[in-house]
């Protein structure tokens, strides 16, 4: 693994000064995860680095840059609608240069698609070419009429200080590795974002100290196993450790993470957030489903027991912590059975929030080769199934939380008249009447009630 530095690119600053008469304006939409999200705000960083502007209608823009998900096939569907109506506009302004980068860039059978049907599409480049954005619009600029595709290979390369232009002035998000090793049956992630690589914890602190130093009061950790954080460097460092690291710094924060794989969360890991107080006592912990045949199949490599074995230590040793999950319905070969096992994890756990997807078929992946019998309709009748149980969890879950005075970051402006919303530790929202200039701070909340799994409250004096 290569570390490198970003360095401003002088030449294409002055290359994009000298072609307009004022600074071009940049459309970058990004889908997917939070991963991905960050990864737009680099891009939206180093379009800034060299003078271009940034808008949010791509018909005011020079450049549309579509930073992909490939995770389900919605996804891709949404990215080639997207990208399909811009033909139109195109046409009307053939100076217009339009990208497409992020994961759907590191699949060849996509960069095939946009080659064959997507003739307008100038500029194609993978997760690891953010730092190459600016020579890649030299080379277009400069007139070049061919199209740029990169090589859909990962490079075994991590970049730091990459320019970054945050969405929020007070939640931030911070990659801590890049990349999957894991190889779940059904994902595409491994295939689309490469190896595992771990960014040393220096450079991850001292991206830390930065946030915090600027007032941001919640910087969640992002990696897709964040729980192997370490492997691979030649320091001696684990995510409890990293974790204990960034307690250090002081100020007024807290931290998230995701996501955590449970084969790899370790009773150290729940020690580590039972003893810190500036980490969310809520774990994101995707089970996927709830029978041991079909975690095997996904390749999960953990049973439902020794899932349960850990929320139970997790409980015992941090009080009222709370968990979400991630499950997908109608995974190949799942029978009626396996699916009430699912319901009852669900029931046994008690999640505060679940995340749930159809399974979705990847091609490339072990799963795609798998049979799959059961019928769409059999899918949808369990997801609604799932959602049906779920909500009743949820509605429990949150109605239990009323009568606490907590602890909220003000996120913005709530649904009703004059109301603003809050985040609870526990990731619960909450509404209540108070001054808009509280949004980005901390404020104390007493729980009154709730509208459906929204808590509703109001601001504590104490
Ligand atoms: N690294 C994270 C998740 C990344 S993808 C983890 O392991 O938890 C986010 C979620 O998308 C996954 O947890 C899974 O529930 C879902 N997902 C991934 N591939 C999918 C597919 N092919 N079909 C449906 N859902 C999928
Ligand atoms: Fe996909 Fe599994 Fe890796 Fe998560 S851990 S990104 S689900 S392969
Ligand atoms: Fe999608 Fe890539 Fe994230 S496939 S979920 S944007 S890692």
């Amino acid at each position: 693994m290569k570390f490198l530095e970003f360095k401003h690119d002088v030449a294409a600053a002055q290359l994009v000064a000298r072609i307009y008469d004022t600074p071009p304006l940049a459309f970058v939409h990004s889908f997917g995860c939070q991963q991905n999200v960050n990864d737009g705000e680099r891009i939206k960083g180093v379009l800034t680095d060299i003078g271009y502007g940034l808008c949010d209608k791509p018909d005011d823009a020079d450049l549309i840059l579509f930073n992909t998900c490939a995770v389900r096939e919605h996804a891709e569907q949404r990215v080639f609608g997207n990208v399909g109506a811009l033909k139109a506009l195109k046409e009307k302004k053939p100076g217009l240069i339009i990208g497409l980068c992020g994961c759907m860039a590191n699949q060849q059978h996509i960069v095939d698609k946009l080659r064959k049907s997507y003739p307008y599409v100038d500029l194609v480049f993978g997760v690891d070419g953010i730092d190459t954005l600016p020579q890649l619009l030299v080379q277009k600029l400069a007139g070049q009429k061919k199209r740029i595709l990169m090589d859909p290979a990962q490079r075994p390369v991590i970049v730091e200080n990459i320019p970054i232009r945050r969405e929020s002035e007070f939640r931030a998000w911070l990659p801590i590795m890049y990349g999957c090793d894991n190889f779940c049956t059904y994902c595409i992630v491994p295939y689309v974002r490469g190896r595992e690589k771990s960014r040393k914890s220096a450079d991850i602190l001292a991206e830390f100290k930065g946030l915090v130093a600027a007032g941001y009061k919640e910087i969640t950790l992002l990696g897709q196993n964040v729980n192997s954080y370490g492997k691979g460097l030649e320091e001696e460092i684990d995510f409890s450790d990293l974790l204990k690291l960034l307690c250090t710094v002081p100020g007024d924060y807290h931290i998230r993470f995701m996501t955590s794989h449970p084969k790899d969360a370790s009773r150290k890991l729940i020690d580590t957030i039972a003893a810190e107080p500036r980490l969310c006592k809520h774990i994101h912990l995707p089970v996927q489903c709830g029978s041991d045949r079909l975690l095997a199949e996904m390749n999960r490599r953990y049973t439902v027991q020794q899932y349960l074995d850990l929320i139970e230590y997790a409980r015992k040793t941090i009080p009222d912590v709370t968990f979400s999950s991630d499950i997908i319905v109608g995974f190949p070969g799942e029978t009626e059975e396996d699916f009430a096992a699912t319901l009852r994890l669900i029931e046994q756990v008690g999640y505060m929030q679940l995340f749930t997807f159809i399974y979705s078929k990847r091609e490339g992946t072990k799963a795609a080769l798998m049979p799959d019998p059961t019928t769409r309709k059999e899918k949808t009748d369990r997801m609604e199934r799932l959602l049906k149980t779920q909500e009743r969890i949820a509605m429990e879950k949150v109605t239990q939380q009323v009568g606490q005075t907590v602890r909220v970051l003000v996120e913005g402006y709530g649904r009703s008249e004059g109301s603003i919303s809050g985040r609870l530790d526990n990731n619960l929202t909450v509404e209540f009447k108070a001054d808009p200039l509280l949004i980005g701070e901390y404020a104390r909340v007493r729980l009154t009630g709730t509208r459906a799994t929204v808590l509703l409250g109001e601001l504590c004096r104490c």
